[in-house]
């Protein structure tokens, strides 16, 4: 059964984590809905993880609803959650509420989500439209020609301008917040003053749930590891499983006979 909003608010009074991970694809999904993971984000960290961009800048709005469709064929039965692409909030008000409408419409996520703190407007014509958003604070890795990979919130403003914001997201009808890479102790702060989940990456324990990059967690395809990166699996291995069949290829190995249709056709080989 898909959980709801209102069953994400309640596992959060009861003190019940959120468990969040990305997908990008059908197979991804599948296993993300098959863990019993809470919630899927269907990142725009796609840009990096699947489509091989150096960053999220370069993801359009039709990428991420073309990946979100197979994610929520792969997972129909986990709530779903969708990136607002880079520059498709903040620059036009109409003009954000069309890529909203349009995303959040094809997509068949549960609830869009968008960056920065400059989108309190963004949210509440979304929410008059009935469409939930899930704004991202601190490191917003869309910003990285501005704020680069690093921790926000580490000075005493820093840290009370992000408490504010995120209050001003809430009240503007937020249905859960994002918030990367900040001090464990600014996110439990965060998270203790809203009533909406608070799902933490790189914000330590005391948020209300977690959220990790499918690709980082099984080692898929990534070079480099964020420090808040916890890795589970190894798909690394996957590249000797490759290497064995291009020798088993090579050494006329395979196909053996029991993956070879042995119908006879012809008289003569
Ligand atoms: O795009 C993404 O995967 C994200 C997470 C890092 C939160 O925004």
């Amino acid at each position: 059964m898909v959980k709801t909003i209102s069953d994400l608010l309640t596992m959060k009074q009861n003190k019940e984590k959120i468990s969040m991970l990305t997908a990008y694809d059908y197979p991804s999904a599948k296993q993300v809905e098959a863990a019993h993971i809470d919630t899927i984000l269907v990142g725009d960290s796609l840009g990096m993880t699947v489509l091989g961009y150096d960053s999220t800048v370069q993801v359009t709005l039709d990428d991420m609803i073309h990946h979100s469709k197979a994610v929520k064929r792969g997972a129909p039965n986990t709530f779903i959650v969708v990136d607002m692409p880079f520059g498709t909030v903040g620059s036009n008000p109409d003009q954000d509420i069309a890529n909203a409408v349009q995303l959040y419409q094809q997509s068949g996520a549960h609830a869009i989500k968008a960056e920065g703190a400059h989108i309190e407007s963004f949210i509440i014509r979304c929410k008059a439209l009935g469409i939930p958003v899930v704004p991202h604070l601190g490191l917003t890795p869309q910003s990285v020609g501005i704020m680069g990979y690093k921790m926000q919130g580490a000075s005493t403003e820093a840290a009370q301008q992000l408490v504010a914001d995120a209050q001003r997201m809430e009240q503007a009808g937020a249905i859960m917040l994002v918030l990367e890479a900040v001090p464990s102790d600014l996110a439990r702060k965060i998270s203790k003053t809203l009533t909406i989940p608070v799902i933490g990456i790189g914000a330590g324990v005391g948020t209300d749930g977690q959220v990790l990059v499918y690709h980082d967690v099984l080692n898929y395809g990534v070079d480099r590891h964020a420090k808040f990166v916890k890795q589970y699996g190894d798909f690394a291995i996957g590249v000797e499983a490759l290497q064995q069949y291009h020798t088993e290829v090579k050494k006329h190995e395979f196909p053996s006979v029991e993956h070879t249709y042995k119908k006879k056709v012809w008289d003569e080989e």
